[in-house]
């Protein structure tokens, strides 16, 4: 419900700013916002619709149907109606659609046509004896407005259509040539250039462009930018003419028209499938934006008999690519620490598809691109993937940001964060770092601590010896140790022939760890060997871990958002993962093992010493057996082991909770027996 009304209020304030940045396109012809912005925004409007359609209204930006009829231009009805088309995303959804239509004409093999789908404007020219006589946008879909004289500036629409052996029966008669007004992408930067050079605002994108370009009411204006027409269909009185969209664009290239050469036909799914993937690394080559294919039935008679659901014919669909920009908010903003000691700020984002992917974190790179953007927590802003996995900020939407916000205090989310280290950011340098040269101070903590007690356990690489593998340059990252030969070691000082072998020997034994030591290895903030246990216990693996989302890991007991955050920020960090997938290729494998025994399900509380182990070894040894080891009495603490010296209040509490109070024998019999 809370949910709901959050989207609700979302909805209505995406459609408010997008309706504004309309007006001032079209009709201030002013834009305050560029097109990454615009297109931001109508995305993720468009997801919480998908998502929640009882929140669509009709008057939302989304429901436009080609555009709202102007007042100054001449209504025009279609003879045939300009249809849209349902929007399909995976194979999934191109499976379901064909798999629709076996139901509907069953045993019917269908060729499929596919071409690539243009981001302009619908415009339907009309030839009459192969004499162009009408251009008609394409309006609600029934009637439209009558652009002939606008149109007849495009210069690659042929006043009169080109006479070809075989193809004279089109030009007799009525001609209906459908297609996209677009812009070119370079001619829109041209134009772009020469505006800024007399110091006029710069025009948002291309297809805004294209259709506030048509709908002008002096075509003077309209000569100066240059735009262009692609046909995609062909329409005759006598639809027997016209047998399949193939030949319809034959036909429309033969009678003097521009139509994409990438179209194509397949008689199965595959090579549709294999034209998208295709498409979609090639389309930003393209010299025109698109959004996606059109995959239609390429035969016309089945498509006409497969007919009509609202507005969009059964037998085509638009396949679209998944959005390079997005929008989301920024929920908190956190700051990893490096290897090397750099202080490195990361956004963490309600989560978002972005280019087909969930994402929930954006990197920030440093304190004063933080500041240069002005990003703050509980902004909205546009995020977008560069080359590298994790994405960037690109701008924030101020018109979106909360009433009470603050500008971000990088120095002081420093000492909050890490209360503990000194920071400084040397002369002329963007980044933060801990103080002093301590890059290898941190790094040899990490090792120290990853081979130690408790996680790997190396027992013959004690402090000395880390300090000297990093200095003698062995040693750049918590992987290193494992490509350690005995011939680089054996030349320190500090080792002989036996104790080389021995460490070799030591660090090859741990080249399998069980998933918990392993995380904690890692030395990700805030993660003691309790969280370990319980995220292996979780998540089973690396890999999930590393997908895991902050709901994930807020449903594991006991991980708070401080902890989620801590994990998600050290698996966003580029050099992190490198360094995954560097455990991995040398070999290193953690595995789990679901917890079996016969303390599974059972949680234990130690208080006092113990005589006959240490806690470390108790917490260790109840683990094993599938029991959980926890710091504090809790609702759901099932025993309470009392060693010497024992504090009164955790005795009290553990009576108020019902809790099990036993001796340090009793455990031993719960081990043993
Ligand atoms: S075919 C009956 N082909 O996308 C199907 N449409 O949502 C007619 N579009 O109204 C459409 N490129 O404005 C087709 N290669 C292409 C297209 C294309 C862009 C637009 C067109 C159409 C809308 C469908």
């Amino acid at each position: 419900m809370m949910n709901l009304t959050k989207n609700k209020q979302r909805a209505e304030e995406l459609r408010e700013l997008i309706l504004k940045y309309n007006y001032e396109y079209h009709v201030l012809d002013n834009p305050s916002v560029s097109n990454a912005v615009w297109d931001g925004l109508f995305a993720e409007l468009k997801r919480i619709e998908a998502e929640h359609s009882e929140l669509i209204t009709p008057d939302s930006p989304t429901q436009r149907v080609g555009s709202k009829l102007l007042d100054g231009f001449e209504k025009v009805a279609h003879k045939t109606r300009m249809l849209s088309l349902n929007d399909v995303f995976d194979r999934a959804d191109v499976e379901a659609w064909v798999k629709r239509m076996d139901n509907l004409l069953p045993g019917v093999k269908h060729e499929f046509f596919t071409d690539i789908k243009m981001d302009g404007l619908a415009c339907s020219l009309i030839y009459i004896d192969g004499v162009f006589s009408q251009a008609v946008t394409r309006g609600d879909g029934f009637v439209g407005e009558d652009v002939t004289d606008n149109v007849k500036t495009i210069r690659n629409v042929p006043l009169k259509l080109r006479y070809e052996k075989g193809y004279e029966q089109f030009l007799v008669g009525r001609t209906e040539i459908r297609g996209e007004i677009v812009m070119l992408k370079k001619d829109f930067e041209d134009l772009n250039k020469k505006r800024v050079s007399v110091g006029e605002p710069e025009f948002a994108n291309p297809r805004n462009l294209a259709a506030g370009t048509i709908r002008q009411l002096d075509p003077q204006i309209v000569t100066t930018r240059p735009l262009n027409f692609r046909a995609y269909d062909l329409i005759r009185d006598d639809v027997s003419q016209v047998s399949s969209w193939m030949f319809a664009y034959q036909a429309a290239g033969i009678l003097g028209l521009s139509c994409n050469q990438q179209a194509s036909v397949f008689g199965d799914l595959n090579g549709v499938m294999k034209f998208i993937d295709e498409w979609d690394k090639k389309r930003h080559d393209l010299p025109f934006n698109t959004d996606g294919l059109v995959v239609k039935v390429n035969d016309r008679a089945q498509f006409t008999k497969l007919g009509i659901v609202g507005k969009q014919p059964r037998a085509a669909v638009a396949y679209k690519y998944a959005a390079e920009k997005v929008t989301t908010i920024i929920k908190d903003i956190f700051i990893g620490l490096g290897r090397t000691g750099a202080a490195t700020p990361v956004a963490i984002l309600q989560p978002v598809t972005l280019a087909g992917s969930q994402i929930q974190h954006a990197s920030l790179h440093n304190a004063d691109e933080i500041k240069r953007k002005d990003i703050r927590i509980g902004d909205t802003v546009v995020i977008f993937k560069a080359g590298d996995i994790i994405p960037q900020v690109e701008s924030v939407v101020l018109e979106l940001r909360p009433k009470k916000s603050f500008a971000f205090d990088f120095e002081e989310a420093l000492s909050s964060e890490y209360p503990e280290l000194k920071f400084e950011r040397p002369e002329g340098e963007v980044v933060y770092r801990v103080k002093g040269t301590t890059g290898p101070i941190l790094l040899k903590r990490s090792i120290e601590y990853f081979t130690g007690k408790g996680v790997m356990d190396i027992d013959t690489l004690g402090k000395k010896n880390v300090i000297a593998l990093v200095d003698a340059g062995l040693v750049d990252d918590l992987a290193d140790i494992y490509k350690l030969t005995f011939e680089q070691i054996v030349k320190l000082d500090r080792f002989a022939d036996i104790s080389a072998h021995k460490l070799i020997d030591a660090i090859a034994t741990t080249k399998k760890p069980k998933l918990d030591r392993f995380i904690l290895g890692l030395g990700i903030r805030h993660i003691g060997s309790q969280t370990a246990v319980d995220l292996a216990n979780k998540f089973q693996s690396i890999n999930s871990l590393k997908k895991a989302t902050i709901e994930d890991l807020l449903s594991v007991d006991g991980i708070g958002e401080v902890v989620a955050e801590s994990i998600v920020v050290w698996f966003s960090d580029e050099d992190n993962l490198k360094l995954l997938d560097k455990f991995d290729a040398l070999g290193v494998k953690p595995y789990y093992q679901p917890a079996t025994g016969k303390l599974v399900g059972q949680n234990f509380v130690i208080t006092g010493t113990l005589k006959t182990m240490s806690r470390d070894e108790a917490a260790d040894k109840i683990r094993s057996l599938g029991g959980t080891f926890q710091a504090a009495i809790a609702r759901d603490t099932d025993y309470l082991v009392t060693g010497e010296n024992v504090g009164s209040s955790k005795l009290k509490k553990a009576q108020d909770y019902g809790v099990k109070i036993i001796k340090e024998d009793e455990l031993n019999n719960l081990i043993r027996g």
